[in-house]
């Protein structure tokens, strides 16, 4: 496993990739990672003979008031973790690496990216779009992986791709959950056991609201019964919402996808499933 950390390098990697017909898939994480950024590991050796992850806390995507200084890291443990799951490239730029003094160009990502997370988070699609641009650019993969966990974030980078016609294909993995449905997260470790007993309850309550909703409810009460229920149970939701899959527009019938967000303590949970 090369562990790379100037973009020369990587250039070099990527290109040596490329002469020997070996097709290059990359899965962009933050680190801290957990059983679903290993699935999406996984998943990019089915489709590709050389794996990269790239390992960058993005300050660029973390507004001034969130928890970028208390972002999980733990480079050791996730370098043990990918020799494990066998991958061939580690890309770990530091932040002048990825952004030099005068680095101003920004992506910007209009529709897809306002609603839900983007609304919660004013230029946090800004941020990814940005370095998701850059890290396909750099390590000129074939196909990257990402996680439906972050659903808005799949459909953000797959329109993206479309739109500056980047030759990448995007290929989005199923969630990773715990054994008792709390979709995996690096944020989780900083649940105290206590909200860590309670956090399942978003992702029950969610099946629930999808199995009324399909036995012909009409989601608005369905949808505030919910949100009610996780708020006296402690959690301070943000959204509960039924949308098109892939527009995020209100739902109209047909294919759907719930998404949520609820604080527990100073966590956010973030979940998603298909009606
Ligand atoms: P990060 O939160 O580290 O996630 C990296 C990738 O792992 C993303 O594609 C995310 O959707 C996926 N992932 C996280 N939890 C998952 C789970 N439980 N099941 C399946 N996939 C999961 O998302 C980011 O980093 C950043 O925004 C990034 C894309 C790297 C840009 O900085």
């Amino acid at each position: 496993m090369q562990i790379i950390r100037d973009l020369a390098t990587l250039r070099a990697a990527s290109a040596e990739a490329r002469r020997e017909g070996r097709r290059l898939g990359l899965v962009p994480t933050m680190g801290a990672l957990h059983q679903g950024h290993l699935a999406l590991v996984t998943a990019a050796r089915q489709v590709a003979q050389t794996v990269a992850v790239s390992i960058f806390v993005n300050p660029l995507q973390f507004a001034p008031t969130e928890d970028l200084s208390r972002y999980p890291r733990d480079e050791a443990g996730d370098l043990a973790k990918l020799r494990e799951v066998g991958c061939d490239i580690v890309w770990m730029p530091d932040v002048p690496t990825m952004y030099p003094p005068g680095s101003a160009t920004r992506i910007e990502v209009a529709g897809h990216a306002e609603g839900f997370e983007g609304a919660a988070r004013p230029d946090h699609f800004r941020g990814v779009a940005t370095v998701c641009t850059k890290l396909f650019s750099q390590t000129q993969a074939d196909v990257a992986v990402f996680g439906e966990k972050d659903w808005q974030q799949v459909q953000v980078v797959s329109r993206v791709v479309a739109d500056l016609d980047l030759p990448i294909r995007i290929l989005p993995h199923p969630t990773v959950r715990e054994a008792d449905g709390l979709a995996c997260s690096s944020r989780n470790i900083r649940l105290t056991p206590d909200q860590r007993a309670l956090a399942p309850l978003l992702p029950r309550l969610m099946v629930t609201v999808l199995d009324t909703i399909r036995a012909g409810a009409a989601p608005g009460p369905v949808l505030d019964r919910a949100a009610r229920q996780l708020r006296e149970a402690g959690f301070v939701p943000d959204y509960l919402a039924l949308v098109q899959p892939e527009t995020l527009a209100p739902w109209e019938g047909g294919r759907g996808r719930l998404l949520a967000a609820a604080k527990l303590g100073d966590v956010r949970l973030l979940d998603n499933m298909a009606l």
